[in-house]
């Protein structure tokens, strides 16, 4: 879910409004924005998109007040509807909250407060939230942020919360445990968000709440942070943006998604600049030279990540055992952190993510930090939660990534791996010098290349044309191209809905070779590597049972050429760097698909970007 506040001079609304829209990636299944002007609370909220608020709100409320708040929600307790739909008022109508994370105590407390009388019209756990609140305010006789602050230490789970009193128009009370809060700081105005893009354009400071912190703003005054625990007064650190607003723009394309995909070439440059410097045969990251022999004498690396970054970090496994000679494991988070993993100081764990805030991956750093390993970040978001978590780390540089679907985090990830498995590769003494100057050339060359690759788009986009109603695809790749084949498959689903599988070219024949018959695309990266012959191969026993292929071959390929039905051209490049340039035509593939079909590209259905939720 995405927050967002404001108190100031202004008129909140716009504000509310436009920075929802900014924080729809955090979750878009329905949308709500309260006003206060001092006398009256005019409250909003619908299922759906911010769009479909703005409408409804244009139509029945005031839109007047300078102090307001506003959400924008992934719904984990409660079905997507109006009333389970933020903000949520208190049961004497006082209290307004907006909500993101999980109150995991809920059900107790609500009974409890059912007992004392209160009612509650939605399923949410934030109206329980807000009414316990209420009745700490009341039994206690304290003080709005005195009142947030002891209800707080009475639940169990996950908040970044924001709410004022009617009774005291000049405040807004936040707080943060686990979902990332961020506080602009302007003239004589204050922002709230979830993050720093619903305020970048008015103010450039910021302060980012720890957890376990709470702030009271005042209008026109101050921020007064204290730790929730023990009520100690806190200085916060105001940090300064880096944060621009074209970067959140469109930029003259269709969708965030597309605009992304274009910026490869550009971001991967400014992942490896100053970094990688490859005539003179340096590779250097701030975060690994002072941490070099943690990792060469690991005896393993252990890659914990979500989603697409997980499939960077699949990625990694090939690249870290053939070049720095490590071994390596690769866990979905969620799962590494409920199995009672083995861990120990001998162990380096990566954690992936573009964003910083996943919860599962969050959760399985603190395990991980927790039994001794020394852990490494890879993250986008500079400042997010798990950049700050890790013991050191590497940023992506990647700029803001907006559509839900990643492309340009997922490529950027996969740079900044690569170079420290051959900054690891040089200190350990695993590759030849001849290879590793190769390979820092070569990496080198990659923007020109990817800007290459993304020459073949209206090719691919008459390709997407013939195969866009197709109800299953298969995506096959061996050896590096193995998680490409996953991730294009993950593209296609997320984006397109349509069913689609990713495989080991080699392993189809263990069962999904019985899925296949005409109606079958199956898309194949057959790039001129070590295992070509063999995806020579797995092509003819597709053929041979009259599957549709859709091949990624390398430029001047002929054999595949051939017995392909439809090929996507990619330059040559060492195996080990390929996945950087074999990805670029699935994702265009996918999202030509899901345009033709009409798909909210940067938007998919029930997805949420930032998945601040275990
Ligand atoms: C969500 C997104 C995915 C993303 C995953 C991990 O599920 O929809 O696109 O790969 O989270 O996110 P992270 O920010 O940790 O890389």
């Amino acid at each position: 879910c995405g927050i967002v506040g404001y108190i100031g001079k202004k008129e909140a609304y716009p504000i509310i409004l436009n920075g929802l829209k900014r924080l729809e990636y955090r979750g878009y299944d329905s949308a709500g924005i309260a006003l206060f002007d001092g006398e009256d609370i005019q409250l909003c909220k619908t299922k759906g998109k911010v769009a479909g608020l703005e409408a409804k709100a244009e139509k029945n409320i005031s839109l007047k007040g300078s102090l307001g708040i506003g959400h924008t929600r992934w719904a984990t307790h409660g079905v997507p509807n109006d009333v389970n739909s933020h903000p949520h008022y208190s049961n004497s109508g006082d209290l307004v909250i907006i909500h993101n994370g999980i109150i995991e105590n809920y059900a107790s407390i609500k009974k409890e407060l059912i007992n004392r009388g209160y009612t509650f019209t939605s399923d949410t756990d934030t109206e329980v939230l807000v009414n316990l609140i209420e009745e700490v305010k009341k039994q206690e006789d304290v003080k709005l942020g005195k009142a947030v602050q002891i209800a707080l230490n009475q639940v169990v789970g996950a908040y970044a919360i924001a709410l004022f009193d009617k009774n005291k128009p000049d405040e807004i009370v936040v707080a943060k445990l686990g979902s990332p809060l961020a506080i602009g700081i302007g003239d004589d105005e204050f922002f709230v968000a979830s993050d720093a893009s619903p305020f970048i354009e008015f103010t450039k400071n910021a302060i980012y709440l720890e957890d376990q912190q709470m702030a009271v703003i005042r209008r026109g005054r101050e921020v007064k942070v204290r730790e929730i625990k023990d009520d100690k007064l806190v200085t916060p650190y105001i940090q300064e943006l880096q944060l621009n607003l074209e970067q959140i723009e469109k930029g003259g394309y269709d969708h965030f998604m597309l605009k992304e995909i274009y910026e490869q070439p550009s971001v991967i440059k400014d992942t490896y600049r100053g970094r990688l410097l490859a005539d003179k045969g340096i590779v250097r990251l701030g975060g690994l030279e002072d941490h070099i022999k943690r990792f060469t004498n690991a005896n393993r690396i252990i890659i914990v990540a979500c989603g697409t970054s997980w499939h960077a970090g699949l990625v990694a496994e090939y690249v870290f055992e053939d070049l720095v000679r490590i071994p390596v494991e690769v866990e979905y988070a969620s799962e590494f952190r409920y199995r009672n993993p083995i861990i120990t100081e001998k162990d380096v764990v990566i954690a992936i993510s573009q964003s910083g805030e996943t919860a599962d991956t969050l959760a399985a750093i603190k395990l991980a930090k927790q039994k001794g390993a020394f852990v490494y970040g890879v993250c986008n978001v500079v400042g997010s939660t798990i950049s700050r978590e890790t013991h050191s780390g590497t940023y992506t540089h990647a700029g803001p990534e907006i559509g839900v679907a990643s492309t340009k985090a997922f490529t950027t990830q996969i740079t900044v791996l690569t170079m420290m498995a051959l900054r690891l590769a040089k200190s350990k003494g695993t590759l030849s010098q001849s290879d590793y100057m190769l390979h820092l050339r070569e990496l080198d060359m990659i923007p020109g290349k990817v800007e290459e690759a993304l020459q073949s788009d209206e090719k691919i986009k008459e390709i997407a044309k013939v195969f866009k109603d197709a109800a299953n695809f298969l995506y096959l790749g061996r050896g590096y191209n193995f998680p490409v084949a996953l991730e294009g498959a993950l593209k296609l689903k997320e984006i397109s809905y349509i069913h689609a599988e990713g495989y080991p070219a080699a392993e189809m024949k263990h069962g999904p070779i019985a899925l296949i018959d005409e109606q079958m695309p199956v898309v194949v990266i057959a790039i001129n590597n070590n295992h070509y012959e063999k995806v020579v191969s797995n092509i003819q026993e597709i053929k041979s049972r009259a599957g549709k292929i859709i091949a990624v071959v390398s430029e001047g390929d002929t054999t595949v050429k051939e017995m392909a039905d439809y090929v996507m051209e990619v330059p040559v490049t060492p195996e080990t760097l390929s996945p950087l340039v074999t990805t670029i035509p699935l994702q265009l593939l996918s999202y030509h698909i899901a345009v033709m079909l009409g798909r909210d590209v940067d938007q998919p259905r029930n997805l949420a970007k930032s998945v601040t939720v275990e």
